[in-house]
């Protein structure tokens, strides 16, 4: 088969479109000839050489979400049969015309979604679910802020935080972007390069926030929390190191956490993808939520996916899509 391979750490020029063995299918896993692979934010760390893929993913070929069709399933698979057609939470090798994949990480592709659009669904609806809804807590009535919220991550959580019922503020690079948060939904966006987020929602209270920015957010998140608020981390781009004034944490009551979601184990995501079946796939399939797919491009392109998700001009998903006809 033909994949995208990384092929020394570096610049997006480093992905080149290559032969590879088709993946073998384990007794649990199937195989899926993939019409389109959504492209994210971990994929860039990957290729620089900053975030290699958990043991057993292949280490060379990105890409963390696909949908396609199932071409195989293997001897113990019970609830796929070749000829499906789903979406699927990948540790790596989404890149590629086949991937091998635990059935229990596949999904349905939602009805009234095209494959384009369900391939960037696995990894940030995972992500959100898993980040804001279980270890955040986020409850009905309550308030998110979501730094970031033009990011794929960023409309998911903004989609979805509405959607059960919650307020959300977000922070953005400019106001089209924040204009593009308010149509999602979101109730406030602050242009974190002309305003200090902590600044403008000193006063509003916050219950939950998803970060992927750290550095010198931390404190100012802890500011702008309520008590018994909850910081979820994803990420860290302005940094790892802070500094914890214990006593704010305490005097009001903050939990700090995080999460990674591709390292974690197969039961693990086998059981999220099932509580999000149940308590998301309605959501999608309701028609309250938008895919927002920035732009596609022909796997042959994954050079450009990848220097325009690094100009961080895109707002929502970009996808990379198999040539019809062609073999990627
Ligand atoms: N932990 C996990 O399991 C997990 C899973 C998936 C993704 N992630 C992380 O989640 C993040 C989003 O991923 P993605 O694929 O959705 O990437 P993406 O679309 O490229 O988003 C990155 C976002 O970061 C925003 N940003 C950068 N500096 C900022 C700042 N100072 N304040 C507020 N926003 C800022 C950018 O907004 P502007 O362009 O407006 O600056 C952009 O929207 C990434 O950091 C990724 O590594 C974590």
């Amino acid at each position: 088969m033909k994949a995208i391979i990384i092929t020394t750490p570096g610049t997006p020029s480093v992905l080149q479109l290559q032969e590879r063995p088709m993946p073998q299918v384990g007794p649990n896993e199937v195989r899926i000839q993939v019409e389109a692979a959504g492209v994210n934010r971990p994929d860039v760390a990957q290729r620089m050489g900053r975030y290699p893929a958990p043991a057993g993913a292949p280490q060379d070929i990105p890409g963390l979400e696909v949908a396609g069709v199932i071409e195989t399933c293997g001897v113990s698979v019970t609830h796929w049969k070749p000829g499906d057609r789903v979406c699927a939470l990948v540790a790596g090798g989404g890149y590629a015309e086949y991937v091998a994949v635990d059935a229990g990480h596949c999904l349905p592709i939602p009805r009234g979604f095209s494959a384009v659009e369900a391939a960037g669904l696995p990894e940030t609806v995972f992500t959100v679910w898993h980040n804001v809804f279980q270890r955040g807590g986020l409850q009905a009535g309550e308030t998110l802020l979501v730094h970031g919220g033009s990011s794929g991550i960023g409309i998911t959580a903004i989609q979805l935080a509405k959607a059960f019922g919650a307020k959300v503020f977000t922070t953005v690079g400019s106001e089209t972007k924040g204009q593009a948060c308010l149509e999602l939904g979101a109730d406030r966006f602050v242009n974190y390069k002309t305003e200090d987020f902590e600044a403008t929602l000193a006063t509003t209270g916050i219950d939950v926030i998803l970060d992927m920015v750290g550095g010198d957010y931390f404190d100012k998140n802890l500011n702008v929390l309520r008590p018994d608020g909850r910081l979820v981390y994803i990420n860290a781009m302005q940094g790892n190191q802070v500094n914890l004034n214990i006593m704010k944490m305490m005097l009001k009551r903050i939990t700090i956490t995080g999460s990674t979601l591709r390292a974690r184990e197969t039961a693990f995501k086998t059981a999220l993808a099932a509580e999000v079946l149940q308590k998301v796939w309605p959501v999608l399939e309701s028609g309250a939520f938008k895919p927002m797919v920035f732009a596609s491009f022909p796997f042959s392109q994954a050079v450009q996916a990848h220097e325009l998700m690094e100009s961080s001009k895109h707002i929502g998903k970009i996808i990379l899509v198999a040539e019809q006809g062609l073999p990627l």
